[in-house]
Order: structure tokens, then C-alpha cells, then sequence
């Protein structure tokens, strides 16, 4: 069977990898990829993006199944698209999606299904929100209603940085549309851990658990980012609090989903805080995977990843079951030169594995920026590698992916030195 994988990035590279180990699979398609699935062996880039296209593609090439990775497509209605011409695709639809692409759709579909998750108020007019901030105080959190690639959040730690975040999505327009409704929510405080799942409808399969490290720098200072890092399983989601996710968080917001009539395919990633006494709180939906977090995830799956994804379409996820490997995985991200704000592209890439399948016997190198130009590797995003490795113990698995990061090197680039470093004070 053929399969295709919709984006880039690191995210992307990581689930074609591992399905290109699929006995079933023959080859997986990736559009448009990057350097690292051009090289892969069973991997074909293919340089398509527009949605239409991508389903002529699946069309002509009797693609099995669609995986997508990027929450773009899938807020355009790629599922809808492509279900509507009868291909089979793994994902929400349009109007399912908005669970991520609406911080407002999101947060009074919580609210009215009881599901845990911060006060909040949604304002389109500035002098109201104002208002609502000198009511509530600091530290507050501001978000851009609509899809911002990580860069609508502002975690305001005084009313002056709180009243400037709105002034700039609501006043100055800095966020464009997505910016043009806020939502105002309390501030958590706890531990955040990223809680994935499959869901088909019904049923949900539960992927390990992980955390990434959201800021550029160690110690978790600086600007945000998509993510810097990540490791899986993530210490602080233990059976416990494992148990509660899925009752008070996860099962409600498929059931919830249903019952306001949108039915919920595709991945859900709910992005918990968790609190000092093991309460968890929804900070905020994706209806995709993770990235960083997929590429420790994908390392640990020892199960046919095609077959889970095929119950998955077929709505039997309750017949399907993922082996973990006990290792833990950690993965570091390599970033280019300006990232996060304006990453500078181009920067020759020296010390990448020689096999070009993006694997060494010790650590995967997972692309995501990257181009391939003239048989040389370029960075070509923000985030450009991410380095994943497994060991017995995060500390083990820690010390083999920096161990691979460094033996790679271009011009700027940035990494963090302590991704793993939350799991690692837990001392486990
Ligand atoms: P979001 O895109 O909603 O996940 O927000 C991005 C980041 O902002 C999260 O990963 C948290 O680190 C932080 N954040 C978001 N909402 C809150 C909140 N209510 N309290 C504290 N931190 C938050
Ligand atoms: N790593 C965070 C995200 O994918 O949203």
C-alpha cells in the first residue's frame, strides 16, 4: 500500500519514518517534505500543498490512506475535501477542527461540557478587555482567538504587559484576523505535560505521554517557541493522573464533540497543566500531533503504525493496541540562526548522517527546515533537526541525543543544553 503524509516538518518525518516500516507499506508519500524524507529510504517527497491537488495526487497514485500533520490544512477542510471524493484520511473536519483553531470555539466548548480548564472571558472590543484586566489582575493570560503558530499567547505577569498584549491584538491589529478576538484566561501554575490520542469517532487509543520545553532558551527563559524539545513518557502524567485525563478531559470532549453534533476523527492533543495536588487543567486544544513531541513518540512505537491508523479510518480504534518501547525517548531540536523571529535560511549543514536514511545506531536525526541543494543539506526553517535518542533512562537517553547533536554543526544555530531537565529533577 502507498501512504501519504501531509507537511514538513520534524512532526512529518517522524510518522513517515516509522510507516514506512510497516510491512504493509510499499512507499510513503510526503508533501512536500523536506531533506530528511527526500533521503529517507521508502520516502518520496512530492511538491504539492494545495488541498485540491493533494487529493488529485491520492486520486491517481491509489494512495491507501492521508495522514496529516500541520494544523493548517486541516482548518482549510482537507478532510472534508478529500472524504467528499471518497479518499480515505485520517483527521478532523473543518468544523472539528476548530477546536484548536478557535481558542474561543474551544474554551466555551469546555465550559459547557464541564471539562477542567481556566476562568475565562472573550472580548472583541478593547476598552471591555481592559477593563476585565484591571477587574482580574496580574499575572493574566491573553490569547489571539485564531490560529497563531505559538505566537498568540501572552503570559502577562503585570497589568501593564497584560493591557499592551490587548492594545496589540485588539488596537494595533498585530495579529490580523486571528488577533482580532482575545480571549483573557486565569493564570495556572503547575507542570504542563502534552496528553495525545487517536479518537475515531467513539473510541479513543491513547498514545504515550510526553512533554516539550516551549521556550528558546535553558532553564526555560526566553521567547516561546513551537517547541525546543521533548522526551516521552513525560514523569509528571502518572497513573493517576493518566486515569483522570481520560475521564474528566478526553472521554467528555469526544462525547461532547458528538453531541453537539460535529463528530471528532483525527488526533487530539490536549495541553494540560498540572497542578501541585495532580489536578489537571486543559490549557488549550490541537486536533494534530505534537512537534516536538511526535518524534520521541514515534521512536518508542513498536506496533504497525499503518494497521492503527487504518482502525483508526475505519472507526474500530477499540481493536487496536500500540506496543511501547520501556525506553524513554528525548529528542532536542536544532534551530536556525534568528529562530524564533526571523530564521535565517541557507546555512550549510556539516556532520549529518552519511547513510542519508536520517538513523544511527544510537539516535534518529529527524529533518524539518531543511532543503537539499546541489547534494547539500540546507537549513531552510526555524526549526531545522530534531535529534531523538532512547535510553534506559532519561539521563541515558539525554546524553546519547546530545552526544549525536554534537557532531552537527551550521552556522547559528541555537539548542537548548537541558531538555529533560523537569523529568530529570523528579529524580525517577
Ligand atoms: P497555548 O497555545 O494556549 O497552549 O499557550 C501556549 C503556552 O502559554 C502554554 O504552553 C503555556 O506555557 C502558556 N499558557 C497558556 N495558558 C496558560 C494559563 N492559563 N496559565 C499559565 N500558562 C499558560
Ligand atoms: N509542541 C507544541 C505543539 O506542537 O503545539
Amino acid at each position: 500500500m502507498k501512504v501519504l503524509v501531509v507537511g514538513s516538518g520534524g512532526r512529518e518525518h517522524a510518522l513517515a519514518w516509522r510507516l514506512a516500516q510497516s510491512p504493509r507499506v510499499q512507499t510513503v508519500y510526503v508533501a512536500p517534505g523536506n531533506a530528511g524524507t527526500a533521503r529517507d529510504a521508502g520516502l518520496q517527497n512530492v511538491p504539492i500543498t494545495d488541498i485540491g491537488e493533494l487529493a488529485d495526487f491520492a486520486a491517481a497514485q491509489s494512495v491507501g490512506f492521508t495522514v496529516v500533520g500541520p494544523e493548517g490544512p486541516l482548518a482549510a477542510g482537507i478532510v472534508d475535501t478529500f472524504r467528499e471524493r471518497g479518499l480515505r484520511i485520517f483527521g478532523p473536519t473543518r468544523e472539528a477542527a476548530q477546536l484548536e483553531s478557535s481558542k474561543d470555539f474551544a474554551k466555551a466548548f469546555m465550559k459547557r461540557h464541564g471539562i477542567p480548564t481556566a476562568d475565562f472571558e472573550t472580548f472583541t472590543d478593547a476598552a471591555a478587555a481592559h477593563a476585565y484586566l484591571d477587574e482580574r489582575g496580574a499575572p493574566i493570560v491573553i490569547k489571539a482567538d485564531g490560529l497563531a503558530a505559538g505566537k498568540g499567547v501572552v503570559v502577562a505577569t503585570s497589568l501593564q504587559q497584560a493591557h499592551e498584549a490587548v492594545d496589540a491584538m485588539l488596537v494595533d491589529n498585530r495579529m490580523g484576523s486571528a488577533g482580532a478576538r482575545v480571549v483573557i484566561e486565569d493564570f495556572l501554575s503547575g507542570e504542563e505535560a502534552s496528553f495525545i490520542v487517536l479518537v475515531d469517532g467513539r473510541h479513543v487509543l491513547p498514545l504515550a505521554t510526553s512533554q516539550d520545553h516551549k521556550r528558546l532558551l535553558d532553564g526555560d527563559a526566553g521567547p516561546n517557541t513551537g517547541g525546543m524539545g521533548a522526551y516521552s513518557p513525560a514523569p509528571v502524567v502518572t497513573p493517576r493522573i493518566h486515569a483522570r485525563v481520560l475521564r474528566e478531559i478526553i472521554m467528555p470532549t469526544v462525547t461532547g464533540m458528538a453531541r453537539d453534533g460535529i463528530t471528532f476523527t483525527g488526533f487530539l492533543y490536549a495541553g494540560l497543566m498540572i497542578d501541585d495536588q495532580g489536578n489537571p487543567r486543559t490549557l488549550e486544544f490541537n486536533c494534530r500531533m505534537g512537534d516536538p513531541e511526535t518524534q520521541p513518540i514515534m521512536a518508542r512505537i513498536k506496533s504497525d503504525l499503518a494497521e492503527v491508523f487504518e482502525l483508526a479510518i475505519d472507526g474500530h480504534l477499540d481493536r487496536a493496541d500500540i506496543a511501547w518501547d520501556r525506553r524513554t525517548a528525548l529528542g532536542v531540536v536544532m534551530a536556525a540562526a534568528g529562530y524564533p523571529d526571523d530564521p535565517r535560511r541557507g546555512d550549510a549543514i556539516e556532520g549529518l548522517p552519511a547513510d542519508g536514511n536520517g538513523q544511527r545506531d544510537d539516535a534518529l536525526v529527524f529533518h524539518a527546515g531543511t532543503i537539499e541543494q546541489d547534494g547539500k543539506v540546507l537549513t531552510n526553517g526555524g526549526r531545522v533537526l530534531c535529534v531523538t535518542a532512547l535510553g534506559d533512562s532519561i539521563k541515558i537517553a539525554q546524553s546519547a541525543a546530545y552526544q549525536c547533536a554534537q557532531g552537527i554543526r551550521f552556522p547559528g544555530m541555537q539548542y537548548r543544553r537541558d531538555i529533560g531537565h523537569r523529568a530529570l529533577s523528579r529524580k525517577r
